[in-house]
């Protein structure tokens, strides 16, 4: 039977306390300390399953105990040994493909480091997640009869590697497109990169706060590991759609004239028994693990969503797969 492994890791030192039941005056820079000592470890076994058209499966969480503050502060020659050391678990447990989810398919070069250390196929996930939060986008904008032809989409972290794949496929939609993120230089790649393939009027904003002020619909997938939006500051009746991990938007005050929902989830057609706890609804999976599944029972064996620039082609190609199994985009309890 083929299997699969995942990489985890908890979002944050609340979250690892709530997550192993540890009382809550243990000081933050303990749990720091020790997190950075201990090796990754098999987290819990995925039951096996069978989804049709494709082949019995089953697979491994695989725990990199590093938080995302960690992994982008520590050096990355650690915090990549720490993300290999992980795979090569998966690698031992006769995983033939392993997934990297959150913050280990960030760090270094987007994967192609841990590709280059093992011998089993390695996806970040990237392209089903972005598949998943722009269908969100699009089904939910239908609803709401939004005309996104006269309609503005701001992207906060679009020179990313799931913030790039969102701007290329839905640029074509909108009227207006805004694109942020700190480095100007990948931006502008991206920039005349759409240029290339529609007309768009897509725009370069260097301020997050100005770019989502007039947006109708704003997607957020930011590696920063702290919030940088304010649900308060949109324009009324907006979409946001929120893909980061941790999530990248707070909301000092309710709005109900607003849709906000996380992105990249995935509602399976079944359940599937994960070993331990996942922090969401049941059935529902986020996309970068749901990506590892269907490769897994496709038994496509190959890096997939690896590296910075990957080919819209792809993110089509796992939509396609998607939908032959069943798998949806999951709007949220909400909108569903
Ligand atoms: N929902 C899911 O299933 C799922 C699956 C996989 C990943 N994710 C999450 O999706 C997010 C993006 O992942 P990715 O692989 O696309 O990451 P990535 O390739 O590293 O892209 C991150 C983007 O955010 C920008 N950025 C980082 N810090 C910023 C800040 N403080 N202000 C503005 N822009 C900032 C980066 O550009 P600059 O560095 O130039 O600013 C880049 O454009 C992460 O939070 C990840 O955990 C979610």
């Amino acid at each position: 039977m083929d299997k699969f492994g995942f990489i985890v890791h908890t979002v944050g030192i609340n979250e690892f306390k709530k997550f192993w039941g540890l009382p809550g005056f243990i000081p933050g820079f303990l749990i720091k300390f020790f997190l950075k000592i201990i090796p990754p470890f098999k987290l819990s076994e995925v039951k096996q399953f069978t989804a049709k058209p494709g082949r019995e499966i089953k697979g491994y969480f695989i725990g990199c105990p590093l938080i995302p503050e960690q992994m982008v502060k520590l050096s990355e020659k650690f915090v990549l040994k720490r993300i290999i050391q992980s795979a090569k678990i998966a690698e031992r447990l006769g995983a033939k493909i392993v997934g990297l989810g959150g913050y280990t398919s960030i760090v270094g070069d987007k994967g192609s480091s841990v590709a280059g250390s093992v011998n089993i196929a390695v996806t970040s996930g990237n392209c089903l997640t972005a598949w998943s939060a722009t269908e969100a986008v699009l089904s939910i904008a239908e609803k709401q009869k939004i005309d996104l032809r006269k309609s503005t989409l701001a992207i906060i972290g679009a020179s990313g590697s799931i913030g790039s794949l969102c701007a290329r496929r839905l640029s074509g939609n909108f009227a207006k497109v805004i694109i942020t993120a700190r480095r100007k230089e990948r931006l502008e790649e991206l920039r005349q990169e759409v240029l290339n393939s529609n007309k768009t009027d897509i725009v370069i904003f260097d301020d997050i706060h100005q770019a989502i002020k007039n947006a109708d619909v704003i997607i957020v997938t930011t590696s920063a590991p702290e919030a940088l939006i304010d649900l308060n500051e949109l324009k009324k009746g907006a979409i946001i759609c929120d893909i980061s991990i941790p999530k990248n938007i707070t909301e000092t005050s309710k709005r109900n004239d607003i849709i906000s929902f996380a992105g990249g989830l995935i509602k399976l057609p079944f359940e599937v028994d994960f070993g331990t706890k996942t922090g969401l609804p049941k059935g529902v999976i986020y996309g970068c693990i749901a990506e590892t599944m269907l490769l897994t029972m496709e038994g496509n064996f190959i890096n997939y969503s690896i590296g910075d620039k990957i080919s819209l082609d792809k993110l089509d190609e796992i939509g396609n797969i998607a939908n032959a199994y069943g798998f949806k985009p999951y709007l949220g309890e909400k909108n569903g």
